[in-house]
């Protein structure tokens, strides 16, 4: 009878403990799955955020322009950002290179002009009187809408601001830029890259279309300059 009670008690105490382990996994799982749900949560606002902040460009941007996430570029999501920013648009690089070497050169943030609609190579094709760099540059009224999230120039002092040259003059896209923002307070620095061209009426035509900024004179590149002859037009414009 004796035996038979040790049997019966050892039996009951190995269900209790198996039926505790069993509850610590539950609860192990249960807490596993809470955590899952608040990173989601978590990442889910956050992108929310990120879709707020992007879909509020600047006060006077014009309102159908800046669709484009290109939001990991541009400096409005930098906490603390540089006192220079350099912007620039560049549709074979050439001018991005130049506005790299400022960025590296002043310790500036870069921000790129990017169309909402790309262009093509036959869009660049000057040799057509109907491509669509030739209509916009033949129509000053043209205003091609930037894809590219719309940047804050709060705190900056300085602002490089480059392109190629078009038919003598700086692309429409541009004007789109210069008159989407109030450049009060600000030293605006232009420069352009161009096969030969000079900078032309290009600097002037933004400043009086910015309305707005300290604009100097600006500057004309060729293709690919040294660092050192991009740093010695900076140590002169200071
Ligand atoms: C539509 C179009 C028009 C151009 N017009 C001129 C011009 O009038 N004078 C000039 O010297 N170069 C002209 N170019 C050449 C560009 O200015 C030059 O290649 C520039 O460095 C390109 O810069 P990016 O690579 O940043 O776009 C023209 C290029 C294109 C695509």
């Amino acid at each position: 009878m004796k035996k038979l009670m040790s049997v019966l008690v050892a039996g009951v105490m190995l269900f209790s403990l198996a039926a505790c382990a069993n509850k610590d996994d539950a609860d192990k799982e249960t807490s596993l799955n809470t955590t899952e749900e608040a990173t989601t949560v978590a990442e889910t606002s956050a992108s929310d955020e990120k879709q707020e902040t992007e879909a509020s460009g600047p006060e006077n941007a014009s309102s159908d322009a800046t669709t484009e996430d290109t939001s990991s570029e541009s400096p409005e999501n930098t906490q603390a950002h540089k006192e220079v920013l350099v912007v620039y648009f560049s549709a074979t690089g050439t001018t991005k290179d130049v506005a790299e070497k400022i960025a590296k050169i002043e310790d500036a943030d870069l921000y790129e002009i990017v169309p909402a609609e790309p262009y093509s190579d036959a869009d660049l094709n000057w040799n057509d009187s109907n491509s669509r760099s030739t209509k916009e540059q033949n129509d000053s009224s043209s205003r091609p809408q930037i894809g590219s999230a719309a940047v804050s120039l709060d705190g900056y002092k300085k602002v490089y601001i480059g392109y190629p040259i078009w038919w003598g003059e700086e692309p429409r896209i541009l004007d789109t830029f210069v008159e989407s923002y109030n450049f009060d307070g600000i030293t605006m620095i232009p420069f352009c890259t161009s096969s030969s061209s000079g900078l032309g009426r290009s600097g002037k035509n933004l400043e009086d279309r910015a309305g707005s900024g300290n604009w100097l004179d600006g500057k004309r590149f060729g293709a690919g300059p040294s660092e050192d002859s991009v740093r010695s037009w900076i140590e002169d414009l200071n």
